[in-house]
């Protein structure tokens, strides 16, 4: 079986198996009890907020742990427009629907009027038509992805960081495909908002966090027992927040050389499949300057071609229509929509990650040609 959809989720790392099962087997603790058994849970918790702080060059204090990346994002855009007097939000129409169905919410309440930054045919922001709008509106709340869950097209983040600061916007960045992928100075890059999913580096499902610069104050989304310094009520998911520490460790720890692996192994597949496929072209930036995890890919119009993610699932190879949906359903991508992709043409997205081969690819290419040709 090969696995290319580690842009939906990732297999868990050994090591982040282990440091759970020790936690399962150890501590059961509920960390608001003040006995030693709490006290051991809090233990971990607070050493877990300190490993990411450390990596993301923020302070302990501004982490706070969340169910996933989505209830992150919710937390922020309600409460920047709820708690901070946010009128006008600028975002982009490439957002993942964590985003832009938190912003229509919003919207569709009259509470806050919503700009979109244009794009081009690879989801590169127009960061001219970005500053205009900045400047022709109030205080802004910005929501720009840092890279494209479908496309992988990367955000120029210390450039939009340094205009929304110049504009006295606050910026929410969606870091969940980049966390644990590339390295984020939080602090340097004026992020006032990032956000992070476990599950999307080698990490357990079910855990994530939000980063809240120090400066910027927004009331919590659950009311309760005042769990994360108020910030998440809710006890504690402790398992998943050490397995989350442990992968944010474990991907630092060896980032240089997996981005490294991983790139050669995306531009070994384009380099095939641009050799062996007649008419093969790509959704985003297909070069170096994509994420490195993230191709996608658009078919030439053979007779197989629309069964194409079907039959490399019967061959044994996943990969994706389109973002993991709820539904498991593949509905038409609203991302390829908007760069004006072709529709007609069978669109698949290989996202990759350090347990992928070059063998895998090899086989990947070799059904490929089976199946569609
Ligand atoms: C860019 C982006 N943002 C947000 C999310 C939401 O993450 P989660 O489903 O873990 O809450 C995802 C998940 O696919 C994503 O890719």
């Amino acid at each position: 079986m090969v696995y290319f959809d580690n842009a939906a989720t990732t297999p868990l790392d050994p090591e982040v198996i282990e440091a759970m099962i020790q936690v399962m087997k150890n501590n059961f603790g509920n960390p608001s009890s003040v006995h030693a058994f709490g006290r051991e849970a809090r233990v971990l918790i607070e050493d877990a907020r300190k490993i990411v702080a450390l990596n993301l060059n923020v302070s302990p204090s501004e982490i706070f742990f969340t169910s996933c990346g989505t209830e992150a994002i919710n937390m922020v855009i309600e409460g920047a427009v709820n708690d901070l007097g946010i009128k006008h939000i600028i975002t982009s129409p490439i957002e993942h629907h964590a985003v832009l169905h938190s912003i229509e919410k919003l919207a569709h309440q009259g509470k806050c009027k919503v700009s979109f930054v244009k794009i081009d045919h690879s989801g590169n922001f127009d960061l001219t038509d970005f500053e205009n709008i900045l400047s022709l509106n109030e205080r802004s709340l910005v929501c720009l992805m840092h890279a494209n869950n479908e496309i992988g097209t990367i955000l120029p983040l210390k450039e939009v960081g340094d205009i929304c600061e110049k504009h006295n916007a606050l910026f929410l960045c969606d870091t969940v495909q980049t966390m644990g992928k590339l390295r984020i100075d939080a602090t340097n890059m004026k992020i006032h908002f990032a956000v992070c999913s476990a599950h999307k580096f080698h990490g357990p499902k079910g855990v994530g966090f939000l980063y809240l610069n120090g400066n910027v104050k927004i009331n919590p989304l659950l009311q309760g027992g005042g769990q994360e310094r108020n910030m998440r009520s809710g006890t504690e998911n402790i398992y998943g927040i050490v397995g989350l520490a442990k992968a944010f460790e474990v991907a630092h720890r060896n980032m240089d050389a997996d981005v490294e692996y991983i790139k050669n192994l995306k531009a070994y597949f384009v380099k095939k499949l641009k050799e062996e496929i007649n008419g093969i072209q790509f959704n985003g930036e297909s070069d170096q300057k994509g994420l490195h995890t993230i191709l996608n890919v658009s078919f030439p119009k053979t007779k197989n071609a629309e069964m194409l993610l079907y039959n490399l699932d019967i061959e044994g190879i996943a990969a994706s229509g389109g973002s993991a949906c709820s539904s498991g359903s593949i509905s038409e991508s609203h991302v390829l929509k908007a760069i004006g992709a072709d529709l007609s043409r069978t669109s698949i997205r290989f996202s990759f990650s350090k347990f992928n081969t070059k063998e895998e690819i090899d086989r990947c290419i070799e059904v490929i040609k089976k199946v569609l040709l």
